[in-house]
């Protein structure tokens, strides 16, 4: 078991993906420069990397999948943990390669990395042009001619108001059958382990509007998926009055108009029935038996949550200010099961070795993980990072093979979870929405479930986009296995 784990910061199929950079696709529309753009962290960044693609798009840019052709590098960064950080160094110092051969080429860091460091990364460095944080991709265009004048150009302002809610992101890496939609930015919680509310300054909710045209949008071009985008998707809350520039357009009774997340999730989820309607992240402290009747009452919302505890243990999540205990918790999970019953999916994060923590209080995680029987999760050992409140007030201080030891555990806790949660499913009959051809096989064909579970079925007439309806035949720790029955079937 400690071999296995000597090097690990974070584990699970899901989170190797997330935390995997995704690159540019290569698109040509006839511009004279080219854009590589590679992402990493969380979601937000991916969906971030899309808006940056079509400001450079209406600049001049077209994406390509090869640095060495580009004529601007971005790096869009993660801060969450200090390995993310370390990734993007060593990233860097292979652009610099690159760009020993073609000096003209614009290197630039962008996203949470760049907020967090600002002039700093230029010093610590040599290769970078810009730093731009997330709130200020308008500026891109600007920035670049200043680069090019051969000036370093940095840009770190975070906003209250910036939503990009005008901008029509360019769909990168996209299987043109899901995709992100950001409903808010930055966030007001104070998680005292968290860089996010430095990285990305204040919560601002994006109009609802814009939200609803932009899933129409993505419908009307055949995308059958949105995931709606907030580090706290419970606290969104839009409302026209707070809105000066609504105030000018709307009529009266328009301006009294307040959306909640619960409203805006049924808005998306009335743009189409086959349009299936995804969200992430939920807190717990916020998630409201309104938004679980919401979901309860749209067969396109999938019944799945993803619902980071964090720690079983109520001491620990006072000192990581997350604003709930373990009853609360284990309450709303109980709300969860009753209203939405035992197939809902339910997902968590889970931070091993925070400051202080016992032997006792890591058990306390291990025996909450039993009693909500996740299925899945995204599991970290405590990183700490320079600024944030636990940093301040706290001492690092259990040993790095501690920390990882109880990583180990729950990650064999959560295996054990998501075989048992599995094996639930077989039998079942359920509807996937296939996503392409599986990652092994040519053969056979993969798609998700309402659960967010993947579902692999054998190759037929089918296209990606479709829904099918599958009986469950066999599945493991990570993967469903099922029989198509029905394609298109009239419910999803
Ligand atoms: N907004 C989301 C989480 C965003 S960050 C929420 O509140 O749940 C994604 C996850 O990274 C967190 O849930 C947490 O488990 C992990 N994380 C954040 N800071 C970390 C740190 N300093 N060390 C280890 N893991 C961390
Ligand atoms: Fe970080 Fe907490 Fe905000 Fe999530 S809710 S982004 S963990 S501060
Ligand atoms: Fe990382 Fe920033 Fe997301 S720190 S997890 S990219 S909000």
């Amino acid at each position: 078991m400690n071999n296995l784990i000597k090097d690990i910061d974070i584990i699970s199929a899901e989170e190797a993906q997330a935390c995997n950079f995704k690159t540019t696709v290569d698109e040509s529309t006839g511009k004279n420069r080219k854009l590589y753009i590679e992402s990493y962290g969380c979601a937000m960044n991916f969906s971030d990397s899309e808006i940056v693609a079509s400001i450079m798009k209406e600049n001049g840019f077209d994406t390509t999948s090869d640095f060495h052709q580009a004529d601007v590098i971005f790096l869009n960064t993660c801060s969450i943990r200090e390995k993310a950080e370390q990734t993007v160094r060593k990233r860097l110092t292979v652009f610099n390669k690159a760009k020993k051969k073609k000096p003209e080429m614009t290197i630039g860091v962008l996203g949470c990395m760049a907020e967090r460091l600002k002039e700093k990364l230029l010093e610590e460095e040599k290769v970078v042009d810009i730093v731009v944080g997330p709130d200020a991709y308008r500026d891109l265009p600007n920035l670049i001619n200043i680069a090019e004048d051969g000036q370093k150009a940095v840009n770190t302002f975070l906003s209250r108001e910036e939503t990009y809610a005008d901008i029509a992101p360019v769909r990168l890496n996209s299987n043109g059958v899901s995709a992100f939609i950001s409903i808010m930015r930055g966030c007001d919680n104070m998680c005292s382990f968290c860089v996010v509310p430095f990285t990305r300054g204040r919560e601002r909710s994006r109009d609802p509007h814009s939200i609803v045209a932009e899933a129409h949008d993505l419908f009307n071009k055949g995308y059958k998926e949105v995931t709606l985008l907030g580090q706290n998707v419970d606290s969104y809350k839009w409302s026209a009055e707070e809105n000066n520039k609504a105030r000018l357009n709307k009529k009266e009774e328009e301006i009294s108009e307040v959306v909640t997340f619960a409203n805006l999730l049924e808005m998306v989820a009335q743009v189409n029935p086959m349009l299936r309607v995804r969200f992430s992240t939920s807190h717990p402290k916020d998630i409201t038996d309104d938004v679980l009747y919401t979901i309860k009452a749209y067969n396109n919302i999938c019944k799945y949550i993803h619902l980071p505890v964090q720690s079983g243990n109520s001491r620990i999540l006072e000192m990581m200010n997350r604003t709930y205990d373990r009853e609360w918790y284990l309450e709303r999970v109980a709300k969860i099961r009753e209203i939405l019953g035992e197939e809902c999916g339910i997902s968590s994060d889970m931070i091993t070795g925070f400051c202080s923590e016992t032997e006792e209080e890591h058990l306390d995680t291990l025996s909450l993980m039993d009693l909500v029987k996740y299925d899945f999760s995204y599991m970290f050992y405590y990183s700490e990072r320079p600024g944030t409140l636990a940093a301040k007030k706290y001492e690092d201080d259990i040993p790095l093979e501690i920390k990882k030891r109880r990583l180990a555990e729950v990650i064999t806790k959560q295996s054990q979870l998501s075989h048992e949660r599995n094996k639930l499913d077989l039998g079942k009959e359920q509807v996937i929405l296939l996503e392409g051809t599986s990652k092994k096989s040519q053969n056979e064909l993969k798609g998700r479930n309402s659960a967010n579970k993947m579902v692999i079925v054998p190759n037929g007439n089918y296209q990606k986009g479709d829904y099918l309806k599958v009986r469950i035949t066999d599945c493991t720790t990570a993967t469903l296995f099922g029989e198509v029955l029905e394609i298109n079937p009239a419910s999803i």
